[in-house]
Parts: C-alpha cells; structure tokens; sequence
C-alpha cells in the first residue's frame, strides 16, 4: 500500500477558509431565510475593470483564430507582460528589474507554498504570529516542523508575534534564521512596515545570509506617502528577497489567476557543498518543470491593469474597496469597538468585544447578526481575541453588516 506523506497528518483538520465555509454552509442549511453577509475570506466582489475586460476579449479572439492563436507560452510568462510590469510597477519605485527576473503565475499562493521546493528542509524557518496559514502550513507538509504545541504552535518554526502591544511589529529574531516570511501589507492585521523596519530587516538578512519572502499582494492598497511598495526599495533587499505580487486584490483576479515573483539574478544561496547557487536560476528550474504558464487571454488581461486607462479604472475600485475599510472602521469604532488596519490594507482587525474567543465571536456573529469574519485565532494563536473583517463586500452589505453589529454590540 502507498505510504502517504505523514506531515499532512500534523496539519489542523481542514484549512481556515474552507472551515469557515462548512461552519457559514450548516447555518445556511438550518436557517434558509437568514440574509448573510460575508466578510470572511478576502475574495473581490467588484467585476474586472472594462480595460481589463477588454483585452481578455482580445485575447480570447485571439485563440479563436489559425493565425493568432497561442499554444504553451513561455513557463515564466510573456516577456511583454513582465516588461510592463517593470516598468509600470517597479520603475516608478526607483527599482530595474531585468525581465529575466520577473516570473509570471497563477498567483501568490501557489508561488509562496512552491518557493520552498528550492530550499534545504534544514533551513529554520521564521513566520509572524497571526499570520497568512499558507506560509505556516506548507512548511509542515513539506516537513519542517513537529507536532504542533497546545498553542498550535509548530515545533521547528519561529514564531514571531504580532499584537497590539508591539503595534502588529514583529521582533527581529535574536537567533539566526534562514528564512523569513514578511507580508506587507499584512494580511491579516492591516499592519504596515515602514523603510526603516524593512531596512532592519534587511540587514538581519544580510548579516545572516537569510532570505525574506515577502508577500505584496496588498500593495496596491498602501495609502499613506512613505510606506513601502516593494521590499526592493530598501537598498540590499535584492541580494536577500524574493518578492511575490498578485493581481487577485489589485485588480480583481481572484476569479481569474495571475501573480508574479521576482527573484533577483543577484540572489545566491549556498549548496551542501559550500558552493554558490543563483536562485534566479533555480527557480527558473523548478518553473520549467512544475508550471506550464498562465494563459495567454489572462496574462492579456493582466498586461491592461498596467495601460494608462486600466490602472486608473483599477485604482477606482481600490478606492471604493478602502472606503469600504473607513466605513467599517469608524463605524465600529464609535459603537466601541477597537480596530486597527483598513488604511493601507483592505483589513479591518478588531479586538473581538467583552473578550470572547475568536471563534465563539464568529459564531455570534453568524448567529446574531448574519454576518460572516474571520476569526484571528484561525491566523495563529496569536490571534485569539482578534477578528478580522474583509472589505472587499459590495457597499449595501458593508454598510448594513456595519448597523447590524453596532446594533448588537454598541454602546
Ligand atoms: C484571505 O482572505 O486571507 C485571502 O483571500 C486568502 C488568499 O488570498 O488566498
């Protein structure tokens, strides 16, 4: 009989979503006639921008014809896609990119759990707490870490918490770590990294020869003049991090999947051997092998958030997205309700009311007021009491969720 990967069974039984999705689908089962609102999961309600929509037309046309029809596109993405990326998403930010080091694909997840195929099981790894489950998840299938502690903290991992009494500001570990997961903006904080935090966190990566994996999958959504975009804004950061981005929040795609991940040229790593090992290349390898590319109408689509008028059709649903975040924020705020996040970042994160539990808090919350979150603890023990709030629901339901919870929670 097959063996199978004995790691899986360490995991928690299901993964956050699709458990918050069994638990919204049993109370949807025994109460039919209750209107839900759903700000769980970060998933976009708005279409795709008519820019957007356009050029996936073209790009289906395309396919319809003998003449301009594609078959397999390069694994790493067209070199027209990456060019308008470095140019529109990475020169403004006083960063070049080569387009060599710019890798098209499905979208952040999928590249933030496959990056671990080209580094060493050795390696010690480091993730905030609460945190993106993905980051914490696939190093315990890929066989990283222990058991899990009665925290639900696995052994072998650094933990590093995020909570209000540092300001959601993980510490720079005091021992060495090899790599190290950041997301800012954070999901699911709503946190921010100034220059100087990532520049610290640069030199601890330089200093110890570690890799940052940083997820930007929120920067779009960064308001405040002087926050980081990019981690390649802090001087050194492409000798020490791999960068992922997605087109999921920026523009809509959540539905439609496409991402990129820069991996420097000037990225090394060291083999058993000692000897020195362009990662660029590596995974530029595993990329040949594992990914066949994203479709062509889609990395299409993609290319038109970058034209002149997509980006500004893209940067109105942003906004409409984060008034949606002011409207949570202050609404539950004057009703008492402490809340951090919503400026930068599509998240609300809120200290859950009377102390509950994260969870019973969520089952309130369904229960009394139909409305769905996200509760912290599912993020990490660190984030038990917290809750989580999306603001990507469409105006009406944020709006009316908002009455609903300051109805039965404010005072
Ligand atoms: C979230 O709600 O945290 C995100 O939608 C998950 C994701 O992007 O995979």
């Amino acid at each position: 009989m097959a063996r199978i990967n004995d790691n899986y069974l360490k995991l928690k039984a299901g993964y956050l979503f699709p458990e918050i999705s069994r638990r919204v689908g049993e109370f949807s089962r025994r109460n039919p006639e209750a209107k839900l609102i759903r700000l769980g999961i970060g998933d976009v309600t708005r279409p795709l921008v008519p820019a957007v929509v356009e050029a996936f037309h073209q790009g289906v046309e395309e396919m319809a014809r003998a003449e301009t029809f594609h078959g397999y596109g390069p694994e790493q993405g067209y070199p027209w896609l990456a060019e308008v990326i470095a140019e529109k998403a990475y020169r403004p930010l006083g960063v070049e990119l080569d387009i060599s080091e710019i890798f098209i694909s499905d979208g952040a997840k999928s590249d933030t759990a496959g990056i671990l195929d080209i580094f060493d099981q050795a390696n010690r790894v480091a993730i905030c707490d609460p945190v993106y489950p993905v980051y914490n998840d696939t190093n315990v299938m890929a066989g990283r870490t222990g058991e899990p502690d009665e925290n639900g903290h696995y052994q072998g991992l650094v933990y590093l918490p995020c909570t209000r009494e540092n300001d959601f500001t993980p510490a720079i570990p005091e021992e060495k770590v090899d790599l190290i997961y950041l997301c800012y903006p954070n999901n699911p904080t709503g946190a921010v990294a100034t220059k100087e935090q990532l520049a610290a966190w640069v030199d601890y990566a330089t200093k110890n020869r570690a890799v940052i994996l940083f997820d930007a999958a929120y920067e779009a959504f960064v308001t405040e003049p002087g926050i980081p975009r990019s981690i390649y804004e802090i001087e050194g950061a492409k000798k020490c991090a791999i960068e992922f981005r997605s087109f999921s929040k920026t523009a809509g795609f959540t539905g439609v999947r496409c991402g990129y991940t820069v991996v420097p040229k000037e990225l090394i790593g060291t083999a058993g051997d000692g000897s020195e090992v362009s990662l660029n290349q590596m995974w530029n390898r595993r990329q040949c092998t594992k990914f066949n590319g994203v479709s062509y109408p889609v990395q299409k689509a993609a290319a038109a958030v970058y034209s002149d008028e997509g980006w500004l059709q893209v940067m109105e649903v942003i906004k409409y997205y984060l008034d949606n975040a002011k409207i949570i924020r202050k609404g539950l705020s004057a009703a008492g309700i402490t809340c951090y996040g919503g400026t930068n970042a599509p998240y609300i994160w809120l200290l859950t009311p009377e102390g509950m539990k994260s969870w019973d808090f969520f089952d309130r919350l369904l229960a009394e007021c139909h409305v769905v979150g996200t509760p912290g603890s599912g993020f990490g023990p660190a984030g038990e009491g917290y809750f989580r709030l999306s603001a990507f629901g469409d105006r009406e339901n944020v709006e009316e969720a908002v009455d609903r919870i300051r109805s039965r929670w404010g005072n």
